[in-house]
């Protein structure tokens, strides 16, 4: 498992804490950036490490800003990526299990540390399910390719 890393300025003590988190568990990482508390834009260092992922260089991704948000809303801009933000375990993890998230998104003003790399651990360590969750991915890369979807029989 290998994992890409960014955040902006806000997010960056909270990426540090996951960095260290990683080493501690011996998962390998690459950092996207940003390595300074100056003020930045955050789809800067969303872009290149979505689109690691997308690319199939990483298993997996984890971004973090203030909240998340803007991080997952850039990433999810990125076709192939499925980036959940998350401030809960139990939504990582059926993330996981139900609609194969590759990307991860935390705020750093909305989750602690001790909770943030708990929800990245529940994030890494569920495998995704398939069976009936398959079609509905199917349907959301449907949706990427052509904006649409069949019309629904008897519906
Ligand atoms: C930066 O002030 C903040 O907007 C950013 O870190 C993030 O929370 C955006 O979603």
């Amino acid at each position: 498992m290998t994992v890409a890393l960014a955040s902006d300025h806000v997010g960056l003590p909270l990426k540090q804490a996951i960095m260290a988190h990683l080493d501690e568990r011996g998962i390998s990482y690459r950092d996207f950036g940003t390595d300074s508390e100056e003020r930045c834009d955050y789809p800067q260092f969303a872009l290149p490490a979505a689109k690691a992922v997308a690319a199939g260089e990483y298993t997996c991704g984890i971004l973090c800003c203030g909240t998340g948000v803007g991080m997952s809303i850039a990433a999810n801009k990125v076709k192939g990526v499925r980036c959940v933000v998350c401030s809960d375990g139990y939504s990582a993890a059926l993330s996981r299990a139900h609609n194969d998230t590759n990307m991860l998104a935390l705020g750093s003003r909305v989750v602690g540390a001790g909770l943030a790399v708990q929800i990245v651990d529940w994030f890494l360590d569920t495998p995704y399910e398939g069976g009936r969750h398959a079609r509905r991915l199917e349907q959301i890369r449907e949706i990427e390719r052509s904006g649409e979807l069949p019309a629904r029989e008897g519906g």
